[in-house]
C-alpha cells in the first residue's frame, strides 16, 4: 500500500514539476509577447503610420503648447493622423500632398497612408482586445448646398470612421446644438460640449468627439479618495477629489532636470499611462522645452520598477481644441485656405475650403483597473515607497506598448473644481 502511495506520490512531483516548467516556460513568453491573443502582427504599412503619428504628437504638442491662449491640452495623435489622411482623401494636388506631408508621411502612396492609418487605428482603439473605453466620433460636416461624392463617402468611412453631414449655419443657433448634441451621444453623454461658437461657417468641418478612461491594470481602491488640493499656481488652489494607492510601478527621478516619471500600465498591459511632472509647483514651458520624442525615450529607458504611493486626481479633463491654425502652423496651409484649397474629391467641385477643425476629448481618471493580489502589500518590497503627489501642473502620454504610436499626449495645468481658500 504505502508502495502504491509512493508511486503515486512520485507522479504527483513529476507531474508538478512539468506544470511549473510549462508555466515558467508561459511567464518567459509573456514577457515578450505581452497579450498573445491580440499580439496579431501589425503589417508594415500601419507599423510606419505609427511612427509617423507618433512624431506627429511630439510636434503637434510643441505648436500648442506656444499658443498662451491654451491652458489643459489633450489630443489623440493617431486620430489627428486620421484627420490628415482624410484631408489628403478629400483633396487633390497640394491640398493633398501638403496633408501627407504633415504626417512626414510624403514618400508614401495615397494606399500606403489610407490603409496604414485605417489599420492602426483599428488596432489601437479595440476596446474590447484593451479593456479600456475608448469612444470616437468623427464627423466632416459642409455647407448644405453640397453633394457629397459617392466614392468620397465610402472611403473616408471605410478608412476612417467618417460619417458626413449637412449644416446649415444661417441658423447658428441649431447648428451648434446639432455638433454639440451629436457629440454628446458619440460620447455617451461624458463630452456634452465640442464648441460654444463657431466663428467661420463658410466652409468645411472636421469634427472628432471623444471619450477615454483607462482600466487601470492595477486599480485604485474607491473608499481611498479624499478631498485634497491641486496647485495651479503658488497662489491658485483648487479643490479635488485625490485616489491613492501603492504599487509597483516603473518610475525615475531625474534630479538634474528637477521631475519625476511614473509609467502606470493600463489593463491587459497594451498601453500605459505615463506622467511627467517637475519637482515644484512651476508653468511647464522649462519642462516642455525637454519634450521631445528622443528625450522621453530615454527617461523611459532609465525607469525602474520599484514601489510608489502615487496620489492622482480623480478628475475629468475635457479639452476642446479647434486644431485649424496649429495644423496650418505645421504646414497644412492650403486646405484651411479659402482661395487655394483643392477639397473638391468631396463633391466633385472646388468650392471648400477647411475652415475648423475640432479636436475634442473627455479622459477620465477613476478608481476602476484589474483587481490585484493584496498579499502585495505585506511584501518587503513595498516599503519606503517613492511618493508621487500628482498635486500641481503636469505633462501626459498614453502610448501603446507594441507600436508606440501615441494614443494621446496632453497636459493638465488646471483641474475643474472650485478655487481653494487661501491658508493661513
Ligand atoms: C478587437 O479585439 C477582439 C479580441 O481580441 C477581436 O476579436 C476583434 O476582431 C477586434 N476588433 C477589431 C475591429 O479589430
Ligand atoms: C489578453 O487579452 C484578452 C482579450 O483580448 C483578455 O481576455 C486576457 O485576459 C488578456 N490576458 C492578459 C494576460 O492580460
Ligand atoms: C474591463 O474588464 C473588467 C473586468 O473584466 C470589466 O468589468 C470592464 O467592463 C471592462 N471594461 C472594458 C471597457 O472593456
Amino acid at each position: 500500500m504505502w508502495m502504491m502511495k509512493l508511486v503515486v506520490f512520485t507522479m504527483l512531483v513529476a507531474l508538478g514539476a512539468a506544470a511549473a516548467k510549462v508555466a515558467t516556460k508561459a511567464a518567459t513568453e509573456k514577457k515578450v509577447v505581452k497579450n498573445a491573443s491580440v499580439a496579431k502582427k501589425l503589417s508594415d504599412k500601419a507599423t510606419t503610420l505609427a511612427d509617423r503619428s507618433a512624431n506627429l504628437a511630439f510636434n503637434l504638442y510643441q505648436t500648442m503648447a506656444k499658443d498662451k491662449n491654451i491652458e489643459n491640452i489633450l489630443i489623440s495623435p493617431v486620430v489627428v493622423a486620421s484627420s490628415l489622411g482624410l484631408v489628403s482623401l478629400a483633396g487633390k494636388s497640394n491640398t493633398a500632398s501638403q496633408a501627407k506631408a504633415v504626417l512626414s508621411a510624403d514618400k508614401l502612396s495615397d494606399d500606403h497612408v489610407h490603409v496604414g492609418l485605417a489599420e492602426l487605428l483599428d488596432h489601437v482603439s479595440n476596446s474590447t482586445a484593451r479593456n479600456v473605453t475608448w469612444k470616437i466620433g468623427n464627423r466632416l460636416y459642409g455647407p448644405s448646398s453640397i453633394n457629397f461624392a459617392d466614392d468620397f463617402v465610402k472611403d473616408s468611412k471605410k478608412h476612417y470612421n467618417y460619417e458626413h453631414s449637412k449644416i446649415n449655419f444661417r441658423d447658428k443657433r441649431s447648428a451648434l446644438k446639432s455638433i454639440n448634441e451629436w457629440a454628446s451621444q458619440t460620447t455617451d453623454g461624458k463630452l456634452p460640449e465640442v464648441t460654444k461658437d463657431v466663428e467661420k461657417t463658410d466652409g468645411a468641418l472636421i469634427v472628432n468627439a471623444m471619450f477615454f478612461k483607462p482600466h487601470w491594470d492595477e486599480k485604485f481602491h474607491e473608499q481611498m479618495v479624499d478631498n485634497r488640493g491641486f496647485m495651479v499656481t503658488r497662489s491658485f488652489t483648487v479643490g479635488v477629489p485625490m485616489m491613492h494607492r501603492t504599487g509597483l510601478y516603473g518610475y525615475y527621478d531625474d534630479e538634474g532636470e528637477k521631475l519625476q516619471i511614473v509609467e502606470m500600465p493600463l489593463a491587459h498591459k497594451l498601453s500605459s499611462m505615463i506622467f511627467i511632472m517637475p519637482h515644484q509647483v512651476e508653468s511647464l514651458d522649462r519642462v516642455e522645452k525637454l519634450l521631445t520624442r528622443e528625450h522621453v525615450k530615454t527617461w523611459l529607458g532609465k525607469l525602474t520598477v520599484r514601489a510608489v504611493a502615487i496620489s492622482l486626481p480623480k478628475v475629468i479633463l475635457e479639452v476642446s481644441h479647434d486644431l485649424q491654425k496649429h495644423l496650418a502652423d505645421l504646414g497644412l496651409t492650403e486646405a484651411v485656405d479659402k482661395n487655394k484649397a483643392d477639397l473638391s474629391r468631396i463633391s466633385g467641385k472646388k468650392d471648400l475650403y477647411l475652415a475648423n477643425v475640432f479636436h475634442a476629448a473627455a479622459l477620465e481618471w477613476d478608481t476602476p483597473g484589474n483587481p490585484f493580489d493584496g498579499d502585495l502589500y505585506s511584501r518587503e518590497e513595498l516599503r519606503n515607497p517613492k511618493l508621487f503627489y500628482v498635486d500641481h501642473p503636469f505633462i501626459f502620454l498614453i502610448k501603446d506598448s507594441k507600436t508606440d504610436s501615441i494614443l494621446f499626449i496632453g497636459r493638465l495645468v488646471k483641474p475643474k473644481g472650485d478655487k481653494m481658500r487661501d491658508e493661513l
